[in-house]
């Protein structure tokens, strides 16, 4: 079956995480991806936080599926002049360099347009223009910029990151989205455009709820907060609001059966309220459903607290399996605490293949995410990462169309490196 994007050749020159978590759903919806990486090192992800020596890490292999890997050293004037062939035959060129980096390979905007100017050039930067426009950033910087790390947390700690990675993997989806966008409108305009992406800008964009709560405080504070239940006054800013729901349904972590030893034994509970008076049923409050502090939504939210210690007192008799069963039944929004170990054992995740599992030939079988972006006229099969510098000879030959010649003066000048690893058996 035919992909999404087949045809559609992408020069990725992305490292790290966030521009390669771009560059992969790219791959998986049928984009020739040919990663450039530096020869010798390659993208420093492949040697970071390494489980097993000598083979690439998790943390690459799982950001670059789908991927050829080419090795040219971009500095070299043969590594250039290979890089300038492959701006001429690819559609789209994908970078996440800090700020500056690509313009001092010579491959500025205008240049890459006279070479082809069908060519959509992608970038991830941390900041957009304005003072902070030259920083390096990571993820969490991006956290903390973006309004994530102020508004996550409890109002009594540190500001927090989450888990999440919303900054780096994000972000890749944001410009994921601009470059098909660009794609499309290249449809009509038969030109390539710039799509910029900033880290501070997509974790805004996940952040808008609390935007939106913070200019509400002008008008009152926020009375679905439990600060607000517990009369503690609102401050300039949004605060952080521990677990408490971002929606207009009041929400909390509960405690369930165990919790006392399995970290991860908590429910998601969300008092919504057309299921209000199933919820009196099911915890045993059945008055609470005519009572007048607790008939109504605004009735209950002073009284927030205490509503939830009641239910965490019947969430606390079941596990949170059992928790989710009985509260399903009733069309009670819930969800369990899901531990890393139970999602990669969780079968149903298998089936759709958002959990995949992996051969790699020096690793071996490995999990990863698979698509969760999911197409019926194009589905995804996850293929293992490239080894560094797997396809360079492929893609000089095959894309570029090089003679053996031209291949070899290339290997001479240096600007390959290294042969290729090796594969071992496959
Ligand atoms: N051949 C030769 N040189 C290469 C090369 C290649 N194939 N690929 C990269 N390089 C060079 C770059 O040209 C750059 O050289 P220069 O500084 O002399 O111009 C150098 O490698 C380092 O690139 P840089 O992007 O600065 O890497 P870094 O490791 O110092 O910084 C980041 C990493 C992530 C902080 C930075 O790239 C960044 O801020 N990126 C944008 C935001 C982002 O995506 N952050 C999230 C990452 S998950």
């Amino acid at each position: 079956m035919g992909k999404a994007l087949d045809g559609v050749r992408i020069l990725d020159f992305t490292h790290v995480q966030s521009g390669p978590t771009c560059t992969q759903l790219l791959a998986w919806f049928g984009a020739d991806v040919i990663k450039v990486e530096r020869p010798g090192t390659g993208d420093i992800t492949r040697g970071q936080l390494q489980d097993v020596k000598g083979a690439d890490s998790l943390y690459f292999t799982m950001l670059n599926h789908n991927k050829r890997s080419i090795t040219i050293d971009s500095k070299n004037p043969k590594g250039k002049e290979v890089l300038e062939a492959l701006i001429k035959t690819c559609d789209v060129l994908v970078e996440n360099f800090a700020p500056g980096a690509l313009d001092r390979m010579g491959l500025t905007w205008d240049h890459i347009q006279s070479l082809n100017p069908r060519m959509i050039v992608a970038s991830i930067k941390g900041f957009g223009p304005g003072k902070y426009a030259d920083c390096k950033v990571y993820e969490n910087v991006a956290q903390c910029a973006g309004g994530a790390a102020s508004t996550t947390g409890f109002r009594d700690g540190l500001p927090l990151v989450t888990g999440a990675q919303i900054g780096d993997s994000g972000t890749g989806l944001h410009l994921a989205l601009g470059i098909v966008t660009a794609l499309f409108q290249r449809e009509t305009t038969g030109r390539g455009q710039r799509v910029d992406a900033a880290m501070q800008d997509g974790v805004l964009n996940l952040c808008r709820v609390k935007l939106r709560d913070q200019q509400r405080l002008a008008h009152g504070p926020l009375t679905e907060y439990s600060q607000f239940g517990e009369g503690i006054p609102f401050g300039d800013a949004v605060p952080r609001a521990g677990n408490d729901s971002g929606g207009g349904q009041p929400g909390r972590i509960l405690k369930c059966k165990g919790w006392e030893t399995d970290p991860n034994a908590y429910i998601y509970f969300i008092t919504q309220a057309p299921v209000w008076e199933k919820i009196c049923d099911v915890i045993g409050e059945p008055e609470w459903k005519a009572h007048p502090d607790f008939a109504k939504p605004a009735a209950r939210l002073p009284r927030l607290n205490q509503i939830f210690e009641r239910i965490e007192q019947w969430t606390m008799t079941k596990t949170k399996f059992e928790a989710m069963d009985i509260l399903n039944e009733y069309d009670i929004p819930c969800g369990p605490i899901l531990s890393m170990k139970e999602i990669a054992e969780e079968e149903s995740l298998r089936a759709t293949g958002t959990v995949v599992e992996v051969d790699h030939p020096v690793r071996g079988k490995y999990l990863s995410v698979g698509n969760p972006i999911k197409l019926s006229d194009s589905p995804t099969e996850v293929k293992r990462s490239p080894l560094l510098g797997e396809h360079t000879q492929e893609v000089l030959r095959d894309v570029l169309g090089f003679s053996d010649a031209r291949v070899q003066e290339i290997e001479a000048s240096g600007a390959l490196g290294a042969p290729p690893q090796r594969i071992a058996a496959e």
